[in-house]
């Protein structure tokens, strides 16, 4: 097949950033008197991007597949790059830079141009993307997750919540905006995370009750109530050191769990008895449905102080680090169900093939 990878890579330095205006925006705005307080968000501007290792790596899946790859970058020139080399079918990687909607900018692309496309379509990865509406639609559901609200300002009273309470941006991924300072466990703690969040990242924040127990994160492969969890990766926060919370922040995702010293922090099938493990599994089915995700998703969940799964959040496009060193759970996962890296990414490929044939 004629293929296109659509993709969004990290820029490895600054010359290279400034080539896309996207980047050259970000990086005036990470330089500006508003996130000056907070040097680490210089960190994690790309934070979501693919590395060309990862990109390459999907490109080689494909291509020893027999297909044939036409890489497009998912910036301001994608739309007539797609126009121009009319690809029979996209196996969509791309994050997007700009706004809320960032991850439906291509599939909103895909669906004008009629292109097939892998992976969710522009609604769900919308949705997807802003965890306030993502809850909203779990609960409608009955599906298990914490309660939350938003807000763009700090909070004037505190009108007797119940702490700690979990603060993140309302429409981030990959740990952006999570620090071990994001559990608050009093007013003024929450009300700094607060005005850490809407000022650094220049959106709400959604204020979560603290989901306190085991954590896990599902791969998920297929479509319908037919989809595949595959093996349960349970996410040992006992390992994060003792002055951290036990959350899987931006510190230890990115700076304790480092392919030169990785942390040890994931089991792979989840060590939990039985029952917990089918609840986690059809809560996870349920949740795939509610949303319509279509092909592939991680989705992360908590345990709650009864051993009842919550969700956490959906990743309709999960991370897919190439290297088993780099820790990256959709790939982990597929490992154990016994497919390798090439596998899994034309196992994704094949049911948006099949998908769009029933
Ligand atoms: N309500 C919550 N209670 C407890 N921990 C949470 C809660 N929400 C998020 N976390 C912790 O923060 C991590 C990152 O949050 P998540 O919503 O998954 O963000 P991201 O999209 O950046 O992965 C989770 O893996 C979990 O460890
Ligand atoms: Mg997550």
């Amino acid at each position: 097949m004629k293929l296109a990878l659509t993709y969004n890579v990290k820029k490895e330095t600054p010359a290279e950033a400034s080539q896309s205006a996207a980047a050259a925006n970000a990086i005036k705005y990470i330089n500006s008197d508003l996130v000056k307080n907070y040097p680490e968000r210089i960190d994690d501007t790309y934070a979501e991007w693919d590395s060309t290792e990862t990109i390459d790596a999907v490109r080689y899946a494909l291509e020893s597949n027999g297909h044939k790859i036409i890489l497009i970058e998912a910036d301001e020139n994608a739309y007539f790059n797609l126009t121009n080399t009319k690809p029979e079918f996209v196996f969509n990687v791309a994050e997007g830079f700009y706004g809320a909607s960032r991850e439906s900018q291509i599939p909103s692309i895909l669906e004008m141009l009629n292109i097939p496309f892998t992976g969710s379509d522009s609604v769900t990865t919308g949705i997807c993307h802003d965890k306030s509406r993502c809850k909203e639609i779990l609960s409608y559901y009955g599906i298990p997750n914490s309660k939350f609200f938003i807000t763009d300002s700090i909070l004037e009273t505190d009108k007797g919540f119940k702490y700690p309470k979990f603060t993140k941006p309302l429409h981030e991924g990959s740990s952006k905006g999570i620090y071990n300072s994001s559990v608050a466990n009093n007013f003024k703690e929450l009300n700094d995370e607060i005005e850490r969040i809407t000022s650094c990242y220049g959106q709400p924040a959604i204020i979560e009750d603290y989901v306190p127990g085991k954590e896990f994160t599902v791969a998920m492969l297929g479509n319908g109530r037919d989809v595949k969890v595959l093996p349960i990766v349970e996410i040992n926060l006992d390992l994060v050191p003792a002055e951290f919370n036990p959350i899987y922040s931006y510190e230890v995702k990115w700076f304790f769990d480092t392919r030169e010293n990785q942390l040890d922090i994931f089991k792979c099938p989840a060590e939990v008895d039985d029952k917990i493990y089918k609840q986690i599994e059809k809560i996870c089915v349920d949740t795939f449905n509610a949303l319509r995700i279509r092909d592939w998703a991680r989705i992360d969940v908590r345990l709650d102080e009864n051993n009842v799964p919550n969700i956490i959040e959906i990743n309709p496009l999960p991370g897919i680090l190439p290297d088993p060193k780099d820790n990256s759970c959709y790939p982990k996962a597929a490992r154990h169900a016994g497919m390798d890296y090439n596998a899994v990414i034309n196992a994704v490929l094949n049911e948006a093939v099949k998908r769009y044939k029933s």
